[in-house]
């Protein structure tokens, strides 16, 4: 199969990486990739914010199947304008993506659908903020209606804090202000093409910046699955899986599809496991990051028939995803300053030596060459991604493989998985 995916992250650099891993030899192309990614795929340069563009590279380069890793590209109607063209894409379109480009249009069909989330009120004046802020009370939770490249939620003790996040975001639109849920979270991803859904295996991401979930929330700054604590309360991991599917997943599915926007594509269900059962604290159209990273390694099932039937409408033909008993940890290492601002151009060193422990390999994030050198170009640079038939095992190997990498100024989480292991 002749594949392009489109984006520059680590999870694309997870996704070209499991393809590769596919028995079945492919041709990988990449738009536009980085420095990690273009080890493995031939980089191209395609806008990939330009449906036309992608299109027409497609066309004209016979490519079977577009995988779309971001969420910009699904929000600009990339997918929308491959399937126009009979093209194969994995990815929904501009319609079915609102579900994780409008908070509030993923509360509707959430409503819809009968989902399982925190009660919310969609505010569009500072009047109905304060209003909804005292209904729920504290803590506050406030969200950006549309896409705020992870900075639009908010979730504080603090009142003023919480009013001064939704005056930024009101001139741009409208916030929603949620009651606040608390318990463990988890992301699980769910492959769909429309009607039929597949369920991935869970895993737990790290979104603040500093140990013991202190500091700000980030893009994610490391992951493990699987989570086998979830057996506690659900009976075991599959029971847990098994409920989401049902009762989460599928709804949202067959709703999408009632609206008529199929969802074509990577459901991600951002989970907050309450006492009073399980809720979606958000949705995402597209492979989480750094999720991705630890989800596609423990893979067995070939990933790119995965993805070709999502797109094509037949994943019910196709055999359930299953996984390896392995287990999987990523530590991301960021750029000093991560998240508030970043110092780039900085030099990584010691990534072969990094690579030489037994069950470790680097996803690059945001990575590129100058000369010789390998720099970094981004606030998220790599993740060290580590697999291990215990998560002791796992944990021993990403730490001190990240501890063969050089990058000044260089900031990692040392508690990714330390309660499991
Ligand atoms: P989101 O972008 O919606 O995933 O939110 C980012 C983070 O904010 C989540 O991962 C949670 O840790 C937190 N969060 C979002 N909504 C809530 C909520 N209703 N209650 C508690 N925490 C929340
Ligand atoms: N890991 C969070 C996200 O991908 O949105």
């Amino acid at each position: 199969m002749k594949i392009l995916v489109l984006g520059s992250g680590a999870r694309e650099h997870a996704l070209v990486l499991a393809l590769r891993s596919d028995s079945e030899r492919h041709e990988i192309l990449a738009a536009p990739g980085n420095a990690g990614i273009g080890r493995h795929a031939t980089l191209v340069d395609v806008d990939m914010l330009d449906p036309r563009a992608v299109t027409e590279f497609a066309q004209e380069n016979d490519v079977d199947l577009v995988v779309i890793g971001p969420e910009a590209p699904l929000v600009e109607g990339v997918a929308d304008a491959l399937r126009e063209r009979g093209i194969p894409a994995f990815g929904p379109g501009k319609q079915a993506a609102q579900l994780e480009g409008s908070k509030a249009f993923a509360k509707r069909i959430m409503q819809n659908a009968g989902v399982p989330t925190g009660r919310a009120t969609h505010a569009h004046t500072i009047a109905e903020t304060v209003a909804a802020l005292d209904e729920f009370g504290a803590p506050y939770v406030v969200k950006a209606d549309g896409l705020a490249a992870g900075k639009g939620v908010i979730v504080t003790d603090d009142r003023d804090a919480a009013l001064a996040h939704a005056e930024t975001y009101l001139p741009k639109g409208s916030v929603l202000v949620e009651e606040f849920l608390s318990g463990p979270e988890v992301s699980l991803f769910f492959l769909s093409d429309g009607d039929t859904v597949r369920p991935l295996t869970p895993a737990q991401d790290f979104k603040r910046a500093l140990d013991g979930d202190e500091g700000p929330n980030t893009g994610g700054m490391g992951a493990y699955s699987p989570l086998p604590w979830l057996a506690d309360r659900f009976g075991s991991v599959q029971g847990f899986v098994d409920e989401v599917t049902e009762q989460i997943a599928k709804p949202v599915v067959r709703e999408l599809d009632r609206d008529g926007s199929p969802f074509i594509g990577l459901l991600y269900a951002g989970l907050i496991i309450t006492e009073q059962g399980v809720r979606v604290i958000e949705f995402n159209a597209r492979f989480g990051d750094p999720e991705t990273q630890i989800v596609l390694p423990r893979l067995t099932t070939p990933l790119a028939g995965l993805l070709m039937a999502a797109a094509n409408g037949t994943l019910e033909d196709e055999p359930a995803p299953s996984f390896r008993d392995d287990v999987a940890v990523t530590v991301v290492l960021a750029s000093e300053g991560y998240p508030a601002s970043s110092v780039t151009g900085r030099e990584i060193t010691g990534l072969d030596d990094a690579e030489s422990i037994e069950g470790v390999h680097v996803t690059h994030a945001a990575t590129a060459h100058d000369g010789d050198r390998l720099i970094a170009t981004g606030g998220r640079v790599l993740n060290v991604v580590a697999l291990g038939s215990t998560f002791a095992e796992a944990r021993e190997r990403a730490y001190a493989a990240i501890d063969r990498i050089g990058l000044e100024g260089g900031q990692f989480r040392t508690d990714i998985a330390a309660r499991v292991a």
